[in-house]
């Protein structure tokens, strides 16, 4: 059984939805159990025992949002050297610009995580073909750790 956590910030909801298809993507592949957090609730613990990790944030002001900023933060330190090549996939929602998405893959670069696929852009609620890109992320995310 192979662990994917999905950590998330949203405020109106948005990147909340595109965590939740995200989440069904991988729950979509055979022997994959997953648990969705908030990025101001999860805990390097959660970091440390997942197998993969999809990280997904609103952007403001063309940088993530703070509550995923705020995980970054605390699990750095704690878990440097132990999550290298750990995979993950990366989702944005945003109004039109999704500049915040750079942000989000240097600090995963810094992690020394396996990014997966490409990161998902999405504007304002997943609905139609971007709510696909999620699920598709979701599912390649998830078969990336059974691999
Ligand atoms: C404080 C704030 C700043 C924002 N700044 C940007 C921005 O710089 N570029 C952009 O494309 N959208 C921006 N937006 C729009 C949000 O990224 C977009 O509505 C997003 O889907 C909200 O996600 P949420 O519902 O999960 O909070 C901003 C929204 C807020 C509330």
């Amino acid at each position: 059984m192979s662990r994917i956590l999905v950590v998330y910030h949203s405020q109106s909801g948005n990147t909340k939805a595109a965590a939740e298809a995200v989440a069904r993507g991988a729950s979509a592949v055979e022997g994959t159990e997953v648990e969705i957090k908030g990025g101001l609730e999860a805990a390097t613990e959660d970091l440390l025992n997942c197998d993969g990790i999809a990280v997904g944030t609103p952007d403001y002001f063309s940088y993530m949002a703070g509550g995923l900023k705020d995980f970054f933060d605390r699990t750095y330190y704690p878990t440097q050297g132990q999550v290298t090549d750990k995979p993950c996939a990366i989702f944005v929602t945003h109004g039109g610009g999704g500049k915040a998405v750079e942000s989000v893959k240097s600090i995963c670069g810094s992690f020394k995580f396996r990014i997966v696929g490409e990161p998902v852009l999405v504007k304002n609620r997943p609905e139609g073909e971007a709510e696909n890109q999620l699920l598709e992320l979701g599912k390649a995310l998830a078969k990336a750790c059974t691999e």
